[in-house]
C-alpha cells in the first residue's frame, strides 16, 4: 500500500532541532523540504545527512518556496506563536516546542489559528513519551492506586551553575519568558497531568534567581532576569494535594525529572533517569507486580512500552496526517491549559497569593 510523502521543514536549528530530524528520520516518506534559522549556518546544530537540504534565513520565504505540510518550530520561545501562526497561515501542520508560548494571550492566538486553517498543532511535552510515564498512566487509568491523594514532582539540573555555560537567551526574560518555570515546569505541569488526568484548581508559588549574572559568549557579563529556581504548591481535582520544585543550578543533578503518586493503593514513582522502570510501593491493588509488600526495588516494564522511546510530537502528527489510528501528540489545548498554569503561577509568584485556575 502506498502512503502519500510529506514534506517537512524546521525552523530554528539549535539543540533540540536535531531530535526532531531523528524522530523524523525513523518515518517512510517524509522528505525534508527546508530549514530556516536566521545565524550563520555554520553555526546550525544539524546532524549529519542534512548538507544539500536547502537552508534559508527568512522563515517565510522558505514557506512560501518549500510549501512543507508540516513544520516543527524549534526558535527560542519568544518566537512560537509568531512563527506557528506564520505556518498555519502557509497551510501546514505544526509541532512546536514548549513552552507553547510566552502569554495565555499568544497560546489562544496559537489555537485559533490552528482551527482556522484546518491543521494539527502539537506541543513537544517530550516526557510523554517515555514508557514508564505512558506506563504509571495506564495503572493509575485503570484503578490500580485507587483514589490519589498526593503528588510530589521535581525536575533538577544544574547546567546553569556550571562556569563553562555561557549566558543564553534561556535567562533573558525577554527571549525566553520564564526561567527553570518555563523550560522544566512545563514538563512538570504536563507529565502530572497526562499521568494522572487530574486537572489543577489553585496553585501559590515562590521563585529566586540564585545566580544574578553570567558571562556571554563572548565574556561579557550579563544579568539574569529569570529565575533559577522555583517551588509550587497546587491542589488538583478533588483536593489531591501536588508539591512542585525545580531548579536549574541543583549541584550534582544533570537531568532529573521524579514524579511520586500516592492513591488508597500504593506509591507509584517514575524518573527520567530509569525511563524503562517504575518503581512501586505496593498497596493491595498492586500486588499483580510483586509481592505483598512496602518496598518493592523495581519493576521492569512489558516490552511493549519500550516502543514509546523514540517518536516525538511531530512523528505523532505525521501519523495524524496518515489517518494512523494510534496517532496521538501532545495537542495545542494540551499546550494551552500548562500555558495557563505557568501564568497563574507567574501570578501567585507576584502577589505572593493563591490564584484559582480559571
Ligand atoms: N521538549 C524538550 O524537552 C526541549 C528540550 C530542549 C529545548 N526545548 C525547546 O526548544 C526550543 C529551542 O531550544 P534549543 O535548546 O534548541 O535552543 P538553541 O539555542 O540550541 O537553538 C535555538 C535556535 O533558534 C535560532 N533562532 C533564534 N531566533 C530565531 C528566529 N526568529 N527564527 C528562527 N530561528 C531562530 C537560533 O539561531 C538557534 O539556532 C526552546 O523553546 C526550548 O524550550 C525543548
Amino acid at each position: 500500500m502506498s502512503i502519500t510523502l510529506i514534506r517537512y521543514a524546521v525552523i530554528g536549528a539549535g539543540g533540540i532541532s536535531a531530535t526532531h530530524l531523528h524522530a523524523i528520520a525513523k518515518l517512510p516518506a517524509v522528505e525534508v523540504v527546508g530549514i530556516s534559522d536566521p545565524a550563520d549556518p555554520a553555526t546550525w546544530r544539524m546532524p549529519d545527512g542534512y548538507e544539500a537540504v536547502p537552508k534559508f534565513t527568512d522563515p517565510a520565504k522558505m514557506l512560501r518556496e518549500t510549501k512543507p505540510d508540516l513544520v516543527s518550530i524549534c526558535t527560542p520561545n519568544k518566537f512560537h506563536a509568531e512563527l506557528s501562526i506564520l505556518a498555519l497561515e502557509h497551510g501546514a501542520h505544526v509541532a512546536c516546542e514548549k513552552p507553547m508560548a510566552m502569554t495565555v494571550a499568544e497560546a489562544e492566538a496559537m489555537e485559533a489559528a490552528r482551527a482556522k486553517a484546518g491543521k494539527h498543532g502539537g506541543i513537544n511535552f517530550s516526557y510523554r513519551n517515555v514508557g514508564a510515564f505512558r506506563f504509571a498512566r495506564e495503572l493509575i487509568a485503570r484503578g490500580d492506586l485507587g483514589k490519589l491523594h498526593r503528588v510530589n514532582c521535581v525536575y533538577l539540573q544544574s547546567f546553569l551553575g556550571a562556569p563553562a555555560q555561557p549566558y543564553t537567551w534561556r535567562n533573558d526574560i525577554s527571549l525566553a519568558g520564564f526561567g527553570a518555570l518555563g523550560d522544566l515546569g512545563v514538563h512538570m505541569l504536563d507529565g502530572v497531568n497526562f499521568i494522572t488526568g487530574l486537572d489543577y484548581q489553585r496553585v501559590v508559588g515562590l521563585a529566586q534567581t540564585l545566580i544574578p549574572e553570567k558571562p556571554d559568549a563572548a565574556g561579557k557579563p550579563q544579568r539574569i532576569t529569570t529565575d533559577t529556581n522555583a517551588a509550587w504548591l497546587s491542589e488538583l481535582t478533588g483536593g489531591v494535594i501536588a508539591c512542585f520544585e525545580t531548579s536549574q543550578v541543583a549541584p550534582g543533578y544533570g537531568n532529573f525529572f521524579r514524579i511520586e503518586l500516592s492513591g488508597e493503593g500504593g506509591t507509584l514513582a517514575v524518573q527520567s533517569d530509569t525511563p524503562d522502570a517504575i518503581w512501586l510501593r505496593a498497596g493491595p491493588t498492586l500486588t499483580r507486580y510483586g509481592t505483598w509488600q512496602t518496598d518493592i526495588p523495581k519493576q521492569h516494564l512489558p516490552t511493549e512500552y519500550m516502543r514509546y522511546f523514540q517518536p516525538v510530537t511531530p512523528a505523532g502528527i505525521v501519523r495524524a496526517i496518515r489517518g494512523e489510528k494510534s496517532a496521538e501528540y501532545a495537542t495545542f489545548a494540551d499546550g494551552l491549559r500548562t500555558q495557563r498554569m505557568l501564568e497563574a503561577i507567574g501570578a501567585s509568584m507576584k502577589s505572593k497569593a493563591w490564584v484559582t485556575i480559571s
